[in-house]
C-alpha cells in the first residue's frame, strides 16, 4: 500500500528532492514545449553526484515516457492545465513518472515532487499532491487505460514513428520499440589489452563484461561518473557505445593511409581510426563550428592528433579539399537517431515523419560529393544511427544504382543482419545502440 501524502503547507520549507524536481520539471519542459535537446537542459549545477544522477533519471525516464504519461495526466485533471502553466505540466508528469516507473517509494516521490513548488508556483501544491496521490492509488487501472488506447501509448513513440518501424520490422516491431525504452549500458572503448582492464575492473569492484561483437568494448554493469572510471582521466578508455566501435573495424584504416572522416563531431571514431593507424593522414571535416572544440578536446585526453580538422559542408568539398585522393572515407551521416532513442528518448519528440525523406536527400548528397575523393580501390563506410530503411539501404542502394564503379564490399558479419547493401544493428543487440553500415568500394585500383 502507498503511504498517504500529508498535505504541505506553502510555508514548508522544500523537502529534500524538491529542488532536484524543480531542475528535472525545467528540462522537461524545455524538451516538450520548447523542442531542445534534453542534453542541453540539464542543469547540474551545485549538485552532488546522487542528486545529478538522480536529476538525469528523472528528465530522461520523463521524456522516454511522455506520450504515455501525458494520456495518464489528461485523465487526472478535471479542465486542462493553462497552456502557460508549462513547467507545471511537466512537473506533474515528473510526478507520474516516478510513481509509474521508477523505485522510488511513492511517498517520497509525491512529498518530494510538492516540495518543488515554490513562490509564484505554491499555489499549485494542492492540485499536484491531489492528482499525484490519486494516480498512486489509481495507477495500474488508468495505465491500462492510456495502454489500451494504441501502441503508441502504450509505448510511447509517436504514431507515425511505431508505424514505420512496424513496416520495417513486422516480425518484431514491438520488441524493437521496447529495446528503444530500455536504460541505455554504459559501454567504454579500451585503448590497451581489454582483459587486462576487465580485471583491473573486478579488482576495483566495478563489475563489467566484454562486449564480443567490438574487441575493445566493456560494458559496465551501473553508470557512474567518468572520474570513477579506472584509467579514463588518463585517455586509457572512452566512452563508446559497441556498435559506434564497428567503423574502425570496417574501415580497417592501415599506417600511412589518407583518412576522411567527413561528419565528424564529437569526433570519437575518428579517435578509435587514429588509435589503429597513428601514422596515418587523418582529415577531420566538420559542419557545425562549434561541435569542432568537442573534436579538438576528445583528441586531446586521448593525446591524439589528427591532420586536421576543417570547419565546413562535406557537400561541398570545392570549400575544403586539396584535390589529393583519400583511402579510406567515413561518411558518419547525420541521421534521424531512431537507432538511440534509448539514449536521447527527446528524439521520439522532436522528429517528424518528414524529416526522413529530407535527411535520406542530405545522405545521399554526401555520399555523391564525397565518393569522386576517394581513389580507385579505396574504401568508403556509410553509417547512420538509425534503423529506418529510407535513410540506410535505400540511400545506399540508390547510390549504387547511380554509381557504376561503386561496388558493395559489407562484409559478412557475427553482428547485425544483411539489410540490401548493409548490415543493420537494431537496438539492444548484443548490448549495442541501432546502427547501419554499408561498406563501398571504388573499382579500378589496389584495395
Ligand atoms: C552522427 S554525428 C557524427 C559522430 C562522429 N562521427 C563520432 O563518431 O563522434 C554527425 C555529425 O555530422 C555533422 N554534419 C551534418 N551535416 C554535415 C555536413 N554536410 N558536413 C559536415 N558535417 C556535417 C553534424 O554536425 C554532426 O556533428
Amino acid at each position: 500500500m502507498p503511504a498517504q501524502a500529508r498535505k504541505p503547507s506553502s510555508r514548508e520549507p522544500a523537502a529534500p528532492g524538491g529542488k532536484v524536481r524543480r531542475r528535472a520539471a525545467a528540462a522537461v519542459a524545455g524538451v516538450l514545449r520548447e523542442g531542445r535537446r534534453l542534453e542541453a537542459e540539464l542543469d547540474y549545477e551545485g549538485l552532488d553526484q546522487a542528486d545529478r544522477a538522480l536529476l538525469r533519471e528523472l528528465a530522461t525516464g520523463t521524456v522516454r515516457w511522455a506520450i504515455r504519461l501525458r494520456a495518464a495526466l489528461d485523465g487526472l485533471l478535471d479542465r486542462p492545465l493553462p497552456r502557460k502553466e508549462k513547467r507545471l505540466e511537466a512537473l506533474l508528469l515528473v510526478g507520474l513518472y516516478q510513481l509509474a516507473h521508477s523505485g522510488i517509494p511513492p511517498y517520497a516521490a509525491v512529498s518530494a515532487t510538492v516540495s518543488a513548488l515554490t513562490g509564484r508556483q505554491a499555489w499549485a501544491r494542492g492540485l499536484v499532491n491531489g492528482v499525484l496521490r490519486r494516480f498512486g492509488r489509481e495507477r495500474e487501472a488508468r495505465l491500462a487505460v492510456v495502454d489500451e488506447q494504441s501502441p503508441a501509448m502504450r509505448t510511447a513513440y509517436p504514431e507515425w514513428l511505431v508505424e514505420a518501424v512496424r513496416t520495417a520490422y513486422p516480425a518484431e516491431w514491438m520488441a524493437v520499440l521496447e529495446a528503444g525504452n530500455a536504460a541505455p549500458p554504459l559501454t567504454l572503448r579500451v585503448r590497451g589489452d581489454r582483459t587486462a582492464y576487465l580485471a583491473e575492473l573486478a579488482a576495483a569492484g566495478i563489475p563489467a563484461r566484454a562486449l564480443d561483437p567490438a574487441d575493445g568494448a566493456v560494458q559496465l554493469e551501473e553508470h557512474r561518473p567518468v572520474t570513477e572510471i579506472p584509467g579514463f582521466t588518463e585517455g586509457r578508455v572512452s566512452i563508446q557505445d559497441g556498435a559506434a566501435q564497428l567503423a574502425a573495424d570496417l574501415l580497417a584504416p592501415r599506417a600511412g593511409d589518407r583518412i576522411l572522416d567527413a561528419c565528424s563531431a564529437p569526433g570519437g571514431k575518428l579517435a578509435h581510426l587514429l588509435d589503429r593507424a597513428p601514422q596515418a593522414e587523418a582529415l577531420a571535416v566538420e559542419a557545425d563550428e562549434g561541435r569542432l572544440e568537442r573534436i579538438r578536446d576528445t583528441l586531446q585526453r586521448l593525446g591524439l592528433e589528427a591532420t586536421a580538422l576543417i570547419p565546413g559542408d562535406a557537400t561541398d568539398p570545392d570549400a575544403w579539399w586539396d584535390g589529393r585522393a583519400f583511402d579510406r572515407i567515413l561518411v558518419d551521416a547525420p541521421c534521424s537517431g531512431t537507432g538511440v532513442t534509448r539514449r536521447h528518448p527527446d528524439i521520439k519528440h522532436h522528429r517528424r515523419p518528414e524529416d526522413i525523406p529530407a535527411l535520406a536527400e542530405r545522405q545521399g548528397a554526401l555520399l555523391r560529393a564525397l565518393w569522386p575523393l576517394l581513389r580507385p580501390g579505396g574504401t568508403l563506410v556509410y553509417a547512420t544511427c538509425s534503423i529506418l530503411p529510407t535513410e540506410n539501404r535505400e540511400v545506399v542502394a540508390a547510390f549504387l544504382e547511380e554509381c557504376p564503379e561503386a561496388r558493395c564490399v559489407t562484409p559478412e558479419a557475427a553482428w547485425g543482419r544483411p539489410v540490401g547493401p548493409g548490415r543493420q544493428i537494431l537496438p539492444g543487440e548484443a548490448g549495442m545502440d541501432g546502427f547501419f553500415y554499408a561498406c563501398l568500394e571504388r573499382a579500378g585500383g589496389q584495395p
